[in-house]
């Protein structure tokens, strides 16, 4: 049966180009109002233009759907609270957050300024705690969300030059997993994407040719699934993009017990460190203490 959102609202950040405006898109023509964000920046973050937000707003519009302009920066707490207001008061609930506003400062670590540390992290980590703060009481009162957090290849395995935003990404799987844990009795599910697509963001790295070839079309789908009453899994993260999709993991690996009775040394380490080091069979975690599997067990799934 075909994914609908008929009834709902959902909000996307960033969504004025690149991949946020495909998510708007596609959301929109499966029946979803919603609430296109954008401060209509540079792709380093610098200046505000209310043209790209308003654009997807009326596309969405042109082809008979329902969506409403928001210009604030998400790395203002207060913008972040009117999004949701902006979803509140036209449309009166609000079901989907897509957190997917972003800038790049790249630069290698030794000449990386304290601006282009701080601007990354305030896009992207705190302008994904701004929208969610101001959207979670809204979820739990309904007892019923759906939020997507972007990483990036970068945040999950590294990639030089990119000691900020690297680190603003892997930031976001930290607040997926605690978000996962908050959220689960209030229907709250919490997953992140990690995307490849040709925008205007990446069309600094990557030749042109291969801009045009790799659309945000092919990592709407993971999106639009995750964010659908149809996924019931929270605290996946899923790489998507180029037409090929794939579930990443952080593991634990086998732990090497000793118990209580003697404190071992640092020589202990280095005889045991092919056993600590290992990951072999290690396992995924649902939180600090239980094993995914155990989760999912207890369950029923
Ligand atoms: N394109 C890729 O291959 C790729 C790879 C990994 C991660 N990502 C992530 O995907 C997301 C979307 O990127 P994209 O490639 O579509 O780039 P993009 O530049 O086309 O889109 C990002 C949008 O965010 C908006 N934005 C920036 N700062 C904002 C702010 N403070 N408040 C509100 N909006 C703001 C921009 O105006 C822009 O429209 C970003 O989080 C990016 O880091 C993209």
């Amino acid at each position: 049966m075909a994914i609908s959102f008929e009834g709902q609202v959902a909000l996307v950040t960033g969504a004025g180009g690149g991949l946020g405006r495909a998510y708007a898109l596609d959301l929109a023509k499966r029946g979803a109002k919603v609430v296109v964000n954008d401060l209509g920046g540079d792709p380093h973050g610098q200046g505000e233009n209310r043209a790209p937000a308003q654009k997807v707003v009326d596309e969405i519009k042109a082809a008979g759907g329902e969506a409403v302009a928001n210009y604030d920066s998400v790395a203002s707490y207060d913008g972040g609270f009117n999004m949701v207001k902006t979803a509140i008061d036209n449309y009166g609930r609000l079901d989907v957050v897509i957190c997917n506003a972003g800038i790049l400062r790249d630069v290698a670590f030794h000449n990386m300024s304290e601006d282009d540390w701080d601007k990354v992290f305030a896009v992207h980590i705190k302008g994904s705690f701004t929208v969610l703060r101001a959207a979670w009481p809204v979820f739990r009162q309904q007892a019923y969300g759906r939020v997507v957090l972007t990483s990036s290849s970068s945040g999950i395995w590294g990639q030089f030059g990119q000691a900020n935003y690297g680190a603003a990404k892997t930031a976001m799987l930290g607040l997926m997993n605690v978000l996962k844990q908050e959220g689960a009795k209030y229907n709250v599910n919490v997953n992140t994407i990690a995307p490849v697509a040709g925008t205007r963001l990446t069309q600094t790295v990557m030749p042109q040719e291969m801009v045009d070839r790799l659309k945000p079309d092919f990592v709407v789908p993971a999106v639009t699934y995750l964010v659908s009453k149809e996924c019931q899994d929270s605290g996946f993260i899923i790489e998507a993009g180029a037409g090929r999709f794939n579930r990443a993991s952080l593991v634990k690996g086998p732990v090497v017990e000793t118990g209580l009775d003697e404190v071992k040394d640092a020589e202990w380490i280095q005889q045991n460190w092919g056993k600590i080091g290992s990951i072999d069979g290690a396992v995924p975690m649902w939180n600090a203490q239980t094993p995914l599997a155990a989760h999912l067990a207890s369950k029923g799934q």
